[in-house]
């Protein structure tokens, strides 16, 4: 009994594994992340690193699926009403700075449920 347990846990741990890069969603933490090296320029406009584009580049094609989006929108809203420091204004031209159009404006009243 224990072993059949065992294997089937050993199964599903396995599956897991081998879906994650593909089927995870995206999470706050990813979002968060992703914005680590943006943000000097989120703050201070300061050059917009390489390194920047391509973590926020890596999140765009994260979230490919309406969820996902409106998952990064929530983080998105929540980084910038806890980091007072954030220009708006910034925020908002980064993806642009970095090729990427994310056809929504980014603000602490931004309604996420209507992004799709
Ligand atoms: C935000 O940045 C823009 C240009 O990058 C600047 O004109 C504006 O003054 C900044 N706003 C604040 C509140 O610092």
């Amino acid at each position: 009994m224990a072993r059949t347990v065992m294997r089937v846990l050993c199964v599903v741990v396995a599956c897991m594994a081998v879906a994650a890069p593909y089927a995870d969603a995206v999470t706050c933490g990813q979002v968060a992340s992703s914005l680590a090296p943006c943000i000097g320029y989120l703050t201070r406009g300061v050059p917009v690193p390489p390194a920047c584009c391509g973590a926020i580049t890596g999140l765009n094609n994260a979230a490919k699926s309406t969820p996902d989006r409106q998952t990064v929108c929530g983080c998105l809203k929540g980084i910038l009403t806890s980091n007072s420091g954030i220009n708006l204004s910034n925020a908002n031209s980064l993806p642009g700075k970095c090729g990427l159009n994310i056809h929504y404006t980014i603000s602490p009243s931004t309604d996420c449920s209507k992004i799709h």
